[in-house]
């Protein structure tokens, strides 16, 4: 049985490199993309402070559509190029959002959710798998650490899901 670890760390670094680690043994020989990302969606929610809401959107070739995740209910559908999400997809860059008020066309799915960090998910032959959508109920959460352990985490999935 797969436990995770949420022993202290020396530094938020330190944490994701550990996440990373565990992400890879969670992954591991499973070809199941919806298995996979389930898990990789529980793992991230439990071991990280202070969110509300990990998951993924897929693209299902015309747009975003809501996969496995773990928190409330939040919005289907997303056009490539509204909200953060959309926004991720269609300009294939992370998008760390300090406050989801300031960030012009947000979805709001649920109205605890303060900030975000969206990593968009391309395969190496460059096309649009989804991305990756963390949101925090607090403002500020997301920082450049933090951008760099979710994309870390994110090539962590996509290496599992490209060796399947
Ligand atoms: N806030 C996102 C929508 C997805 S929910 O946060 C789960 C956005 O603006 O794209």
């Amino acid at each position: 049985m797969f436990e995770v670890t949420t022993q202290a760390y020396a530094s938020k670094r330190e944490h994701y490199e550990d996440l990373c680690h565990q992400a890879r043994g969670l992954l591991e020989g499973e070809p199941d993309v919806i298995a996979n990302a389930a898990n990789f969606s529980a793992l991230v929610y439990h071991s990280l402070p202070d969110l509300n809401w990990s998951g993924f959107y897929l693209y299902d070739g015309t747009e975003l559509v809501v996969g496995p995740f773990q928190g409330k209910p939040a919005c289907i559908r997303i056009a490539l190029g509204r909200g953060v999400c959309g926004t991720a997809a269609q300009t294939r860059e992370t998008q760390v959002v300090r406050d989801v008020h300031d960030f012009d066309g947000h979805i709001a799915c649920d109205a605890a959710s303060q900030s975000e960090i969206v990593v968009p998910l391309v395969r190496a032959d460059g096309s649009l798998f989804g991305v990756w959508d963390v949101d925090s109920p607090s403002v500020a959460r997301f920082d450049a650490d933090d951008r760099a352990g979710m994309e870390a985490l994110c090539a962590v999935f996509m290496a599992a899901l490209e060796s399947r």
